[in-house]
């Protein structure tokens, strides 16, 4: 007879988990709540966020709906240098307000745990900021934050007059801001935007090579407005993800599905930007990749928190069923952070992260689009956000 029994249907649940009780914590039995025949499920792990910025690029938006490509604008000198720009001029106070406003509204759309990338200082202290910031945050609100170095997100402006210009800010980032991220601990993971516009593949070997060699798992944003050769790059460094993979071929798609390294596919951005092409989820699970869904929350491409919302553009464009995108949203996003064994399920020895859904079965999550379900998020047991 197997070890373990599921009963299902209760109204409460005593758990006594935690060891023996003395004293107050006699009568602590670990009451389970009554969730009243709503859905529960893991909370969402949002594995791409681009978390600290200053503000919002709503005037780019309007440029966009009227014809202008996200490239164009970025050449213009918007863009992310946008954001940089903001950026460097902000307090930390102010950041680190923005930041716990959207953390919030994370939790209430059922999200437990945020990877969070720097990227928008581009210069030694306004990189460590933001980095000291996602540790401040950490330590300082619920949910947990996953750190990861972005320093090669785009070449800053002050690079950018002369032709050597993105060598030197690569030489930089390699022996300058790289070493404080790793003796400051400030970072799990290093990242690099590889694609026209920002860094070759072979200047992305370089430094993710080397972050590799300092402890830091390599991710990339591949293959998102051009074929740069990202996603065979990411699979050959064994990186924790590679992200976006909207341009990703043939040959893409059969390294991915025999690599360990999740595919995570970021359907806000196509849809934010209003682009027709989104990654090829359904070749991608049948090549057997891991695939991860997260919302690259940022102000330049997808300004959402809503992983409810992703799951619904996932069924509907990526043609995932809810099933899929769910455990893309949970347990995969869990793996392409290394936390699969202490999140992204409902186990036993696990943290206690839950979403509870007012929803009857789990295919209304993403069926009602732009709406908001979640009606209690919990993480490691603490109830973080409730309806009402
Ligand atoms: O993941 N592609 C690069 N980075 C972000 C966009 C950043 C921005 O536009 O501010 C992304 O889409
Ligand atoms: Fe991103």
């Amino acid at each position: 007879m197997s070890g373990s029994i599921l009963i299902t249907g209760a109204s409460q649940v005593v758990t006594l988990r935690g060891g023996p009780r003395r004293g107050n914590s006699l009568s602590k039995i670990g009451l389970v709540l009554d969730v009243g025949g709503r859905v529960v499920l893991p909370g969402f792990v949002d594995s791409h966020t681009h978390l600290i910025h200053a503000a919002s690029r709503a005037e780019e938006y309007e440029l966009k709906i009227q014809g202008a490509s996200y490239e164009e604008i970025a050449r213009k000198g918007g863009g992310i240098l946008n954001s940089v720009k903001k950026l460097r001029a902000a307090t930390d106070e102010a950041l680190k307000r923005r930041a716990i406003a959207a953390l919030e509204e994370f939790a209430a759309y059922g999200t437990t745990t945020v990877e969070a990338k720097s990227g928008y200082g581009l210069d030694v202290a306004s990189e460590l900021k933001i980095l000291r910031l996602h540790r401040e945050l950490n330590d300082e609100q619920p949910l947990e934050i996953v750190s990861t170095f972005l320093g090669a997100h785009v070449v800053p402006l002050e690079f950018r007059a002369t032709k050597d210009g993105a060598e030197q800010y690569l030489a930089l980032l390699m022996e300058k801001l790289l070493p404080e991220v790793v003796v400051g601990d400030l970072a799990e993971d290093c990242d690099v935007f590889c694609d026209r516009g920002a860094f070759t593949a072979g200047q992305s070997r370089k430094l993710l090579t080397k972050a590799k060699e300092h402890g830091l798992r390599p991710r990339l944003h591949a293959e998102q407005l051009s074929r740069s050769g990202a996603t065979q790059l990411a699979v050959e460094l064994e990186a924790a993800s590679c992200d976006h993979l909207e341009q990703v071929n043939e040959a893409d798609i059969r390294a991915l599905g025999k690599s360990e390294t999740v595919a995570t596919l970021l359907p806000g951005c196509d849809f934010h930007l209003g682009l027709k092409q989104y990654a090829p989820a359904r070749k991608l699970i049948e090549a057997g990749a891991i695939v991860g869904l997260a919302t690259d929350y940022n102000p330049g491409t997808s300004p959402t928190v809503s992983m409810p919302m992703i799951l619904s553009l996932a069924c509907s464009q990526l043609r995932m069923t809810p099933a899929e995108a769910i455990a893309a949203a949970t347990i995969n996003g869990a793996y392409a952070l290394g936390r699969e064994k202490t999140i992204g399920s409902l186990e036993e020895r696990k943290e206690a992260d839950l979403a509870v859904c007012e929803v009857e079965d789990y295919r209304e999550i993403p069926y009602y689009f732009g709406m908001n379900t979640c009606w209690m998020t919990m993480k490691r047991g603490e109830i973080v956000w409730m309806k009402d």
